[in-house]
């Protein structure tokens, strides 16, 4: 079996840990335990690029268990946690290709080493595997899944082109999945890669946030909740009143850049702190990005107007900059939940990754009626999906009477 992780005798400690997040993923245990025994996915080639956590190792077995034979490279150089790896590969038998910390070259090389096996279905996150495979021009001859926010757009834009050459289920737009990873998992795992990274009190600082799109909202929210005086960055009109209204200061970046002590952009967006910022922050201003590119962030402008840069703490970098100011930077502008924490918490991945699952085997199924279009997760799915994380809670929900339902669907009785 062809592989390359940073090392195979972390397997021990990554086992326990995929361990703890399976049991914490009641929906995909479910779907799992069906998966073997009907086999739906049987020999379908699929290669994986997502982040490879101990959620993800949950969702490759449970793709083996359907039967796929399967392969997994990173869809960022810095999510990789390495005794994962270690354990899907010694464990599971299940080839990775991803080292945390791999520079560009060698993530694009680990890229095409998935795409070797000739997949027949692509699971992708962030749209790095599609868009190289067009690049290579490589026959898929399924489909694709897309995992987020970044990769849909992607998506969305060669669609409009007439560039997409195979159907994509857009897995980030089921409701089970940004209503709950973007907001929850996203608002509680970037705080966490913050408070692990700096171990600063959140309390009582000016936490500036860009974009208060469902991940900005998480950010906030959770800001707020542990003391944080919050303040939004928006460029639509709708998002912006909303922040207003959650009870948040809303106004333009350059003038946040002078107040706050801790920014997180999570905009999707490119350039979004840039120099004329930085110019302004205040000493010791923490400046990172959860959003799915380190382009949000203008490093390099960073980098030019500073005299001196160290790493002071792991996945915080100082810059001095020729005024004399600290800002610190962390995790080189990459996803931070990912880079200094430990991504979502797996009851959240539970039903992204039921999705993700569910939408592999409708592919499977139904690709032939499927055209070169991004399609959405179908609504029974994607209600099963919320249905079953109910179950699962324990929480029983009400069910319209046959007279409500009649009532709902007429338009004759008013008041
Ligand atoms: P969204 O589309 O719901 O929100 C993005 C918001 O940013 C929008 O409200 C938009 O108006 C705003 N925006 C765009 N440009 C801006 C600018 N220059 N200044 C201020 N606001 C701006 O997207 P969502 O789902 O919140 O995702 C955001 C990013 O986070 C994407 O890149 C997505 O792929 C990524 N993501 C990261 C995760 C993680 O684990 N860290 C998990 C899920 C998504």
């Amino acid at each position: 079996m062809n592989y390359d992780i940073k090392d195979v005798s972390l397997s021990k400690r990554g086992k326990l840990r995929i361990e703890w997040a399976s049991d914490n993923m009641p929906v995909l245990a479910l779907i799992r335990e069906r998966f073997s025994k009907e086999k739906p996915l049987a020999g379908v080639k699929t290669a994986c690029c997502l982040h490879v956590t101990t959620e993800t190792a949950v969702l490759m077995l449970t793709l083996k268990a359907g039967g796929a034979d399967i392969v997994l490279c990173a869809s960022n150089p810095l999510s990789t946690q390495d005794d994962v790896a270690a354990s899907l590969v010694r464990d599971y038998g299940i080839p990775v290709f991803a080292i945390k910390g791999e520079d560009n070259k060698l993530y694009y090389e680990h890229l095409k080493a998935a795409l070797d096996i000739d997949p027949d279905i692509t699971m992708d996150d962030g749209a790095d595997l599609v868009s190289t495979i067009h690049k290579e021009k490589k026959h898929i001859p399924l489909g694709g899944t897309e995992e987020t926010t970044t990769g849909v757009i992607r998506l969305r834009a060669m669609e409009l082109q007439g560039k997409l050459l195979h159907p994509i289920i857009a897995v980030n737009d089921a409701q089970t999945k940004y209503l709950f990873d973007n907001r929850y998992g996203t608002g509680q795992s970037t705080i966490d890669g913050i408070i692990r990274a700096t171990n600063k009190l959140i309390a009582g600082s000016n936490f500036v946030v860009c974009g208060y799109g469902w991940c900005g909202r998480g950010c906030a929210m959770r800001a707020k909740g542990l003391g944080a005086n919050v303040i939004i960055i928006e460029v639509d009109p709708f998002k912006a009143l909303e922040a207003v209204m959650d009870g948040f200061l809303v106004m333009p970046i350059a003038q946040a850049a002078k107040i706050g002590d801790i920014f997180v952009t999570v905009t999707g967006d490119i350039n979004v702190i840039r120099g004329e910022h930085f110019k302004v922050m205040k000493d010791k201003a923490i400046v990172c990005n959860s959003g799915h590119f380190n382009v949000e962030i203008d490093i390099p402008a960073l980098q030019k107007m500073s005299k001196k840069r160290r790493i002071i703490r792991d996945f915080v970098e100082e810059f001095v900059t020729s005024d004399g100011r600290r800002l610190y930077v962390l995790g080189d502008g990459r996803l931070i939940n990912l880079a200094a924490a430990e991504g979502h918490p797996a009851q959240v991945m539970d039903m992204s990754f039921a999705n993700q699952a569910l939408s592999a085997e409708y592919m499977k199924k139904n690709y032939k009626k499927l055209e070169k279009k991004v399609y959405k997760v179908p609504e029974d799915i994607d209600r099963r999906i919320a249905e079953l994380k109910l179950a699962s809670m324990g929480i029983k929900i009400d069910r319209l009477t046959a007279e409500q339902k009649k009532y709902l669907a007429s338009w004759e009785m008013g008041t």
